[in-house]
């Protein structure tokens, strides 16, 4: 029996297999809209059997996008859009799952691709971007704002919204980005975040904006649904932000009531050197696995094959298998895993005879 296809159930909801599609922004929505484009993506990875499918980044509010490419949930206009997949994904047998985001000082980005580094600013039809600090994200990045406690009561009040919405469009799973940089994960770094107040200094504090979201999400996220967060265990630099306070975090989000933790990497800064290679990231959710006792832990980086994740949740080192790369080149990962692991792939009817059935 393999361990990366057997159920998992946190509170009302049965995830069929551990496998999740990890958030991946499209950068293919207009004014934040779902598009055909965002329902075939997200569907075709659905009939390609992922247990768990997380849309990309949902912008919080229109200056909490990375580029204006994002897609959001910054008012009630947009849950059609998203309801439509959602229906689609419940009825193919994956659970649906959003991640709530704000871009921080990483926003304002005139294309985003991959190789894109262009910012716009306000008078280019840009918008302005805010952090703990002003202190910009590279040399050629905007000044960011230094947000004041109002921007910051904003802020949590934009989450609330935004999960309201994303209990109207049907999500089961509800995912707050605080990694790679943007707005939460630049309050937690204090290579970004150089406040002297009560968001700045300690840990403590540098983590309070993280807490409070969670605390104001969690009065209107319904108590029967999973809640999740991303954070970037390490800015893979010594002055920032290590796996060691991400341990202390992983407690915090523990006892708040966070039950999955998705361990992902960097984005601080611009230039650092990661040791990028197979599971790379691994090592930092074994750390956080180590201290949590019941919050669930995912894994996510360069993990490309069946025997890979299966390794991982059999040494324990892993709850859940977040899948990003993989699915793009690859939507129907999930039947191949099933196969390579012999296990019985949960394949749609109208493609069983592409899988014929073991004897
Ligand atoms: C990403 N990633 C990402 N992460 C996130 O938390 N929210 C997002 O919206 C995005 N957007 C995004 C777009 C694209 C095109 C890529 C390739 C990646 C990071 C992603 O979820 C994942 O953590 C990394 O890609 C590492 O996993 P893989 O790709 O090695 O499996």
């Amino acid at each position: 029996m393999s361990k990366l296809f057997s159920s998992l159930t946190i509170k009302d909801i049965t995830f069929k297999n551990r496998i999740v599609q990890s958030p991946m922004c499209m950068y293919s929505a207009e004014d934040g809209l779902a598009s055909d484009w965002h329902f075939v993506h997200y569907g075709t990875r659905a009939i390609g059997g992922a247990g768990t499918i997380m849309t990309e980044a949902a912008a919080v509010s229109p200056e909490g996008r990375i580029s204006p490419g994002d897609l959001g949930i910054w008012s009630d206009k947009h849950i059609e859009g998203l309801k439509r997949i959602t229906s689609f994904l419940k009825q193919n047998g994956s659970v649906a799952g959003i991640q709530l985001a704000h871009a921080g000082r990483k926003g304002s980005y005139e294309v985003h691709g991959a190789d894109s580094t262009l910012m716009r600013t306000k008078e280019e039809g840009g918008w302005e971007v805010m952090a703990p600090s002003a202190i910009p994200f590279s040399d050629n990045a905007l000044t960011p704002k230094a947000m004041t406690f109002q921007d910051m009561e904003t802020i949590r009040q934009q989450f609330e919204s935004a999960t309201k919405r994303a209990v109207a469009a049907g999500f089961q799973l509800l995912e707050i980005h605080s990694a790679h940089g943007y707005l939460l994960h630049s309050f937690l770094s204090p290579i970004s975040n150089k406040r002297d107040d009560d968001y700045g200094g300690s840990i403590e504090n540098r983590s309070r904006l993280l807490l409070e979201v969670i605390e104001t999400v969690q009065t209107v996220w319904p108590k029967n649904l999973p809640l999740a967060v991303r954070i970037s265990a390490t800015d893979w630099d010594e002055s920032g932000w290590d796996s060691e306070s991400s341990q202390w975090l992983a407690q915090q989000l523990e006892q708040a009531g966070v039950d999955i933790i998705d361990v992902s990497s960097g984005g601080t800064l611009p230039n650092v050197t990661i040791p990028v290679g197979p599971a790379y990231q691994l090592p930092l959710a074994k750390d956080i696995k180590a201290v949590v006792k019941t919050m669930k832990v995912g894994a996510v980086g360069m993990i490309t094959n069946a025997e890979q994740a299966e390794t991982i949740l059999l040494n324990d080192d892993a709850d859940l298998i977040y899948i990003g790369r993989e699915f793009l080149r690859n939507p129907y990962f999930p039947l191949q895993a099933a196969q390579d692991l012999r296990a019985e792939p949960d394949v749609p009817k109208p493609y069983e005879r592409a899988f014929p059935k073991r004897k």
